[in-house]
């Protein structure tokens, strides 16, 4: 698997580094490729974004959402194939997720909703008194051990909800800001499901 990471700021950075270090082939999708700093001492790559997607299996959307649409109206055709993983927030909007911009856009794309939940902090730092946070998300069956490989190399516990299930990952999102925002829990703050 080769996975480029599309935005390299805070969300970005963390999860491509984080995919890096766990031995993921990576590269970095930037307006400005020639600065490689994202990466650090992860050996992940950096280039400009057709590249980055052009060589990648695996396309993390960790942009604003106010750039999704002109990024898969530009690269529709070069995602056939691959799968798009949408990390981006569009918060306040009717909907958050863009399936409906990658079906739309990018027909031939395979689409997942994952690390969009929880504030970037817990990507960083995932576990909480010793116990890995829950990451929920959504994807096709056939993509899940790729999703559960990438979700576990930054340290979360995947949690499958399904495919098509992206508006209940984002019922995730709403709880998050509804505690940590709402009722002032703070950022660092994730869930863990209980069963027995
Ligand atoms: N912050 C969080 O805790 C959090 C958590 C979950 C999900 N998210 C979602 O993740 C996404 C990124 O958030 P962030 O906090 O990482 O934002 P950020 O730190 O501002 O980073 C945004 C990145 O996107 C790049 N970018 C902007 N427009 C672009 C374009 N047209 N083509 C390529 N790259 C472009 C920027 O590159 P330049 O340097 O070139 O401007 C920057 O590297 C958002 O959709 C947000 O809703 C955020």
């Amino acid at each position: 698997m080769t996975i480029a990471v599309i935005g390299t700021g805070f969300i970005g950075g963390t999860l491509g580094r984080a995919f890096a270090r766990a031995g993921h082939a990576t590269v970095f999708g930037s307006r400005h490729p020639d600065d490689k700093s994202v990466a650090g001492d992860t050996g992940a790559t950096t280039a400009g974004v057709p590249d980055a997607i052009a060589e990648a299996d695996t396309v993390l959307l960790a942009l604003p959402a106010a750039a999704v649409e002109d990024l898969l109206r530009t690269h529709g055709a070069t995602l056939d194939g691959k799968l798009v993983i949408d990390a981006a927030n569009n918060v306040g909007g009717p909907v958050a997720n863009h399936a409906g911009l990658v079906a739309r856009f990018a027909p031939g794309a395979r689409y997942a909703r994952a690390f969009n939940t929880l504030g970037g902090e817990n990507f960083a730092d995932p576990v909480f008194d010793g116990v890995a946070a829950d990451l929920f998300y959504s994807c096709a069956e056939a993509d899940r051990e790729t999703m559960d490989t990438l979700i576990s190399a930054v340290g979360l516990r995947p949690m499958y909800l399904g495919e098509g299930q992206q508006d209940v990952v984002d019922g995730m999102l709403r709880l998050w800001f509804a505690l940590a925002v709402g009722q002032g829990h703070g950022r660092n703050l994730a869930f863990r499901t209980l069963t027995r």
